[in-house]
């Protein structure tokens, strides 16, 4: 009842906000930008809690969480040795050459120029991907 009390809305800049704690909460044209931008992702990630893994593992919960630890994905032996936790800065290096950051990594994507485009799809991740509903916490 407590949920339905408090609006997705009111819940996703709690969360944004905090997962920002070191710099300003993004911005209503980041959010829109980083949903458009999300469109480069989401033929092999899903988002939501409990979806499966497509080609890529499922991000639900992804802001804080350690990497390669979506339950039932193979993951690279690369990004399994790199214990990273995916937070703004990591994600930036991530997103900018996953293969920079993670070298025979496998996801096939080259990256992200633009550090404005990458701060617009983190902060989109943050709100969205955060406030995924039952998001298995990020796990020590
Ligand atoms: C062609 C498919 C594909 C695309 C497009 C893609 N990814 Fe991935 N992604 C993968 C695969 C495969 C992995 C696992 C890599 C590994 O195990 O080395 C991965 C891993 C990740 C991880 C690490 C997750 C974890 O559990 O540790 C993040 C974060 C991520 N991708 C974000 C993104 C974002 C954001 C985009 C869009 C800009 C994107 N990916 C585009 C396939 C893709």
């Amino acid at each position: 009842m407590l949920r339905a009390l408090l609006s997705a809305t009111t819940l996703s800049i709690v969360l944004a906000s905090q997962a920002f704690a070191s710099g300003p909460a993004p911005t209503e044209a980041q959010l829109k930008r980083g949903k458009l931008l999300f469109t480069q992702c989401q033929a092999c990630h899903q988002v939501k809690a409990g979806a499966p893994s497509m080609m890529g593992p499922n991000l639900a919960g992804l802001m804080g969480r350690r990497s390669a630890t979506a339950p039932g994905f193979k993951y690279s032996p690369a990004l399994q040795k790199a214990k990273l936790t995916w937070d703004v800065a990591t994600l930036d290096k991530w997103l900018h050459r996953p293969s920079a950051l993670v070298p025979g990594n496998t996801m096939a994507f080259a990256g992200m120029a633009k550090a404005e485009d990458r701060a617009a799809l983190i902060a989109w991740l943050s709100v969205e991907v955060a406030a995924a509903k039952g998001a298995a916490p990020a796990k020590k």
